[in-house]
């Protein structure tokens, strides 16, 4: 029998619970000719902005050992031109939900993306990066103190028509903290993990390898983090929790599912592998066919925490 893949999400239905992640999938429509969007339960745009933003200096993306670390610096055309141009061939793929990455500096600024995106059809939610710096409070991100990500959580729910994703940052000392805060503010769910601040060093020159010094780390080399940040999450709250981090086999999303998350996202395995979001709903949806599982669903957080057999003699 076929494993049944669809799963819920704060009121959508995917069609199975593998979603390309924001930054590593354009604005969705330059995929249209790569992958099969109805094979997929959904993807999130680039993260949009109230104005067009340029982004960082190059070089801003470098590859690490089992990951890459990224400083584009959220390059994007504005929530106006997104809506003008590369939204609308979206709406000929009903199937795969369409969630949009919003970001801003302080939250009247995601407050305004969203009033605007409010307006447009074809969205199925949004997604709140809380990695940003909040200027108003010396560039901290929004997401690394609870009472912030409250504040911002709760102006961006007051003015959202479609259910609110809060993607949590993973520079941070406590993840139940911030995700108890996320969804005591009004987060539908939560989403984690985004990059981890790294810093990568040319030897020879003695200079960063990335111009704007810092960024981001993705990639495998993250995953057993992220798994157990998903984990401590999804146990904290009582809402659906979306993992990712350095997922590239169906397997590495299992894992995400068994502790606790309702979907996933892939991001950084799509630069190796253009289709790999395709690749991983079909080929998790075979390895659940292969372990007589019925309903994706019902691995969610169903992590047996009896400890492993010791190895034999
Ligand atoms: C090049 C690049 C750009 C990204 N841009 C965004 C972004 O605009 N907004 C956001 O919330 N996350 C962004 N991310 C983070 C990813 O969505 C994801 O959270 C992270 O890369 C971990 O997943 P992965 O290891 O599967 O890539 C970006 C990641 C990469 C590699």
């Amino acid at each position: 029998m076929k494993p049944d893949m669809r799963v819920q999400l704060c009121g959508l239905e995917l069609v199975n619970p593998v979603i390309a992640a924001s930054g590593t999938f354009g604005y969705g429509v330059e995929f249209e000719d790569i992958v099969t969007f109805r094979r997929i339960g959904g993807m999130v745009t680039k993260g949009i902005s109230r104005e067009p933003m340029a982004g960082n200096r190059a070089p801003r993306l470098i590859e690490t050992a089992a990951g890459m670390i990224n400083a584009i610096g959220l390059q994007n055309v504005g929530v106006e031109r997104f809506l003008a141009g590369k939204l609308p061939p979206l709406r000929r793929y009903p199937t795969c939900a369409v969630i949009v990455n919003v970001f801003g500096y302080q939250p009247e600024d995601y407050v305004a993306v969203i009033a605007r995106l409010n307006q447009a059809e074809g969205i199925a939610a949004y997604e709140l990066n809380a990695s940003c710096p909040n200027t108003r409070h010396g560039g901290l991100s929004f997401g690394s103190d609870p009472a912030m990500l409250a504040e911002l959580v709760n102006a961006a729910k007051k003015e959202a028509t479609r259910p609110l994703i809060v993607k949590l940052s993973p520079n941070v000392t406590s993840i139940p903290a911030v995700a108890k805060a996320a969804e005591d503010a009004g987060a539908d769910a939560l989403s984690l993990v985004n990059t981890f601040v790294a810093l990568s060093i040319d030897v020879e020159t003695r200079r960063p390898r990335l111009a704007n010094v810092t960024g981001g780390l993705s990639g495998p080399a993250i995953k057993p983090i992220a798994v157990r940040m998903v984990w401590e999450a999804a146990k904290a709250v009582k809402i659906p929790v979306i993992g990712m981090g350095g997922i590239t086999t169906a397997e590495d999303a299992v894992e995400f599912l068994l502790a606790g998350a309702t979907a996933v996202q892939v991001g950084t395995a799509s630069y190796a592998d253009p289709r790999a979001t395709e690749r991983l709903a079909r080929d998790l949806e075979q390895w659940c066919a292969r372990h007589h599982v019925q309903q994706v669903g019902s691995l969610s957080g169903a992590l047996d925490l009896t400890p492993p057999s010791p190895p034999a003699k």
